[in-house]
């Protein structure tokens, strides 16, 4: 349980929040290279943190993100023509470059103007398929996490663009829901067994075969620099001393690799009550059979996004739950999670539930965002910017493992901190 001012604490992420400007401290994907992806062509208009703005990829390629309303006199920037390096607005044809530079002003050729202005453009870096920026305070500009299971794809070679599905829902409610092992093999069981049961090759991106019967983990948390590590540590089907772990690893502020560690999850506040996850990997190309396969047990091969990228609920089907087919009565992982979270209405109020030990993780995620909100609004540099973090070696795993041996082996990236954090 939370108090309801620890819950909109975490949840409010608009400019001026504590939550806010922690978020504002880290690189954040604010969409993705394939829907900005030619040099010149239409811009987007993008929301990050309850703020508006658009991103564009000038005649060199390089991409440029502006606040959203032109600094003349207001008009969309979203509206404009990206040409000659440079955007340009409609309404009286001020053209900017990505980085802000004032290029021209037709409607006032006094060029004393555009020298002395320049328009609110932010650093922009591109990896893994997304286009990352940066929106806090200059001087403490981080380095871009380099996670190795975004490595970039040969030169030349084309990417599978990371999957993206918006939320109207606050981005607590979906970051929860993935360092919450304990509903896999419940929720999820459908699609666990359908893993078990073969067509291995399509799931395996994101799944192993869960070889285990236990729904009930016991759940260790660890701190580390980055964020912690938790396992989830079952009973194995194979021998009494075996023990199936699924270790998860939460980087602050939102992004989880989850078991076996060949994805990262990143879920991104559009606004309180808007929220974008990207589930992003190396990108390789899957043949058509196994790309279709992969949608469909992700559930992504129904209509379950409307024409902004945003999840609307299916109908629950009644007739394959009460028949065994389905114990969920929804198709797909995401759909799943997506009914959820949706269900918990736009803002869940925290002040009303009832924890137990299996919501271990989830508890120590809040813990750990509030403290480095407060570590932020008291003037310090939050978890994961507050010292050198080997960024390339964070993944999540899973294996399985003796009783006795120590579940970290699983995870060669895990620094451990000594004492955790308080
Ligand atoms: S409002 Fe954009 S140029 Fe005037
Ligand atoms: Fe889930």
């Amino acid at each position: 349980m939370l108090s309801h001012k620890d819950n909109e604490y975490l949840c409010r992420v608009g400019p001026g929040t504590p939550m806010g400007a922690l978020l504002r401290r880290y690189w954040t994907p604010i969409t993705r290279s394939v829907d900005v992806p030619e040099p010149d062509g239409p811009p987007v208009r993008a929301r990050l943190f309850g703020e508006d703005f658009v991103v564009f990829r000038d005649t060199s390629g390089a991409v440029g993100v502006l606040d959203e309303l032109c600094m003349h006199r207001g008009a969309s920037l979203a509206l404009g023509r990206v040409e000659g390096c440079g955007i340009r607005c409609l309404y009286h044809g001020w053209k900017f470059g990505a980085d802000g530079t004032i290029m021209e002003t037709p409607n006032q050729p006094d060029p004393r103007f555009r020298e002395r202005w320049r328009a609110p453009a932010y650093p922009v870096r591109e990896v893994g398929g997304l286009i990352w920026v940066y929106l806090g305070p200059p001087d403490k500009q981080p380095e871009l996490p380099r996670y190795s299971c975004m490595v970039e794809r040969p030169e030349g070679e084309p990417r599978r663009p990371p999957i993206r599905v918006g939320y109207r829902h606050n981005w607590l409610q979906g970051l929860e829901g993935v360092v919450d092992s304990s509903h896999v093999g419940i929720l999820h069981q459908s699609e666990v067994q359908e893993a078990k049961d073969g067509d291995y090759a399509s799931v395996r991106i994101i799944q192993d075969k869960f070889p285990t019967a236990d729904d009930a983990p016991a759940l260790e948390v660890r701190d580390t620099d980055f964020g912690f590590h938790y396992a989830a540590i079952r009973q194995a089907e194979t021998a009494g001393d075996e023990r199936y772990v699924r270790v998860t690893a939460f980087i602050l502020p939102f992004t989880v690799s989850i078991p076996p560690g060949t994805s990262m999850l990143i879920w991104v506040p559009i606004d309180d009550y808007h929220t974008v996850q990207y589930a992003v990997d190396d990108g390789v190309p899957l043949d058509e059979e196994t790309e279709r396969s992969f949608l469909r047990w992700l559930g992504l091969d129904q209509n379950i996004l409307d024409p902004d990228g945003f999840f609307i609920a299916p109908g629950q089907d009644r007739a394959a739950m009460a028949e065994g087919r389905s114990f969920s009565g929804y198709q797909g992982l995401i759909t799943q999670d997506a009914v959820v979270t949706t269900s918990m209405g736009p803002m869940y109020d925290r002040s009303t539930e009832h924890v137990v030990p299996a919501d271990a993780a989830v508890l120590r995620m809040r813990r750990l965002l509030i403290k480095a909100a407060r570590t932020v609004a008291a003037g310090g540099a939050p978890i994961g910017l507050d010292r050198y973090v080997s960024t390339e070696k964070i993944s999540g795993a899973s294996g399985v493992v003796h009783a006795n041996s120590d579940w970290k082996d699983l995870v060669p990236g895990h620094v451990e901190l000594t004492g955790g954090r308080p």
